[in-house]
């Protein structure tokens, strides 16, 4: 390290000291300097809707150009509303109850820097996404991990284990964040194990942080079902969501929570003066996409569907042990027919010499160790971006 660099470090926060910069974003690096097909980061390489994009260009061009009010535009927090009530049969105040961001990205950090005091404890599922990590750090909170088991058959799901998720609650414990159809193990909690985390939630008088970006996302006839909408939880959820997967709009940057008034009122101070807002004008958009009918989540999980069908067996055929997703679109993989050291050296190995860029299992572990056989691949692609994929793939076998 030079001089200056060690002059400049003593400037830093020693929680930055604590994590890395997004591996999954890096990846998306990676694939342009190599030109390798991008199976990395989750944002579809498809148009968004043509009504929704149209929305968008009309708010432009109908001068909604300022700052919308700090918690959001009162179009899209009413459609946020009747979304709730149509698709859970909850009754939500967007009055009182819902907080817009720039993303859910930012929904999350802003809830948890809203609750969390230095010292709380925070229950994380991993594999996790891996904001999950540096927010809860950030936020001055120390996370608790309960491990995902991967299925131990085809047909399987990822479980975990009742008293390990027992044993990492206590009473520091502050919240617990699910994450709903799941990324990256497409796993899609069932109502058993939501009554579960809801059980120790009450005991140990925690809240559920639930992010359901993927809600719509799901496959197989699984249902979604949302934590918020179990007995005693209505009051004890912040739900996060976005539009980002659901309408294909992942650079828009607007998500949301919905929560209790005062944790609400918490989460909008420190949402206010970390971003002000959310971009107006594609506010105004979402509030049209909200309301799309119901066909058209219909066909986006469908489609979603078709792609996962595609990828998968392309996966297996050049040597990968997959683990079938129920929702999302990811697929999280087992390389250990592959003789590499470890998930980094393959993944780089992938894209540079193979032309594909996923992402490495280790970047959804507290622990990389505990990631270094897996690698995780994205399928929000054209068909034909998975078929040149696969095409690629055929490499490995050779
Ligand atoms: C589980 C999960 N939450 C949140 C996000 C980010 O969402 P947004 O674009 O709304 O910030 C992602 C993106 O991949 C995700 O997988």
């Amino acid at each position: 390290m030079s001089e200056t660099a060690k002059v400049h470090k003593q400037f830093l926060s020693t929680k930055v000291e604590h994590f890395t910069e997004s591996v999954i974003r890096e990846m998306t690096r990676q694939a342009m300097v190599h030109g390798a097909i991008n199976l990395a980061q989750g944002f579809p390489d498809f148009s968004a809707p043509e009504e929704v994009k149209r929305a968008a260009q009309e708010a432009v061009a109908s001068d909604i150009n300022q700052y919308a009010i700090t918690w959001g535009a009162k179009s899209l927090r009413n459609a946020i509303a009747r979304k709730m009530r149509k698709w859970q049969a909850l009754e939500i105040d967007p009055e009182r109850e819902i907080t817009v961001c720039c993303g859910s990205t930012e929904a999350m950090i802003s809830t948890l820097l809203a609750m969390c005091n230095s010292g709380d404890e925070v229950v994380i599922f991993e594999p996790f996404y891996e904001n999950y990590g540096p927010d809860a750090i950030l936020s001055g909170a120390n996370p608790r991990f309960v491990k995902l088991r991967p299925p131990a058959s085809p047909g399987a799901e990822w479980t975990f284990d009742e008293n390990e998720l027992r044993k990492a609650f206590h009473n520091h414990t502050k919240a617990v964040i699910l994450n709903t159809p799941n990324n990256p193990t497409g796993k899609v909690f069932s109502r058993e194990e939501l009554e579960l985390v809801r059980d120790l939630c009450v005991e140990f008088d925690v809240i559920a942080i639930t992010d359901e970006i993927y809600e719509h996302i799901i496959y197989d006839g699984v249902k979604h079902i949302s934590m918020a909408t179990l007995d005693g939880m209505r009051d004890r959820t912040v739900t996060i969501n976005g539009l980002s997967k659901t309408y294909s709009v992942t650079g828009w940057r607007v998500g949301w929570t919905v929560a209790p008034p005062e944790i609400t009122d918490a989460i909008r101070k420190v949402h206010d003066f970390l971003t002000v807002g959310a971009p107006a004008p594609l506010q105004e958009a979402g509030a049209i996409a909200l309301d799309l009918p119901q066909g058209y989540y219909e066909k986006l999980a469908e489609r979603y569907r078709t792609r996962r069908d595609h990828l998968i067996p392309s996966l297996a055929e050049a040597g990968f042990h997959c683990f079938r997703p129920r929702g999302a679109y990811y697929v999280m993989t087992d390389i250990s027919a592959f003789e590499f050291a470890d998930d980094i050296s393959f993944t780089r190995h992938l894209v540079s010499e193979i032309g594909v860029a996923a992402v490495p299992g280790s970047s959804f572990y507290h622990d990389p160790h505990n990631g270094a056989r897996q690698v995780r691949f994205a399928f929000c692609k054209r068909e034909q971006t998975i078929d040149e994929a696969a095409r690629r793939l055929k490499k490995l076998r050779t």
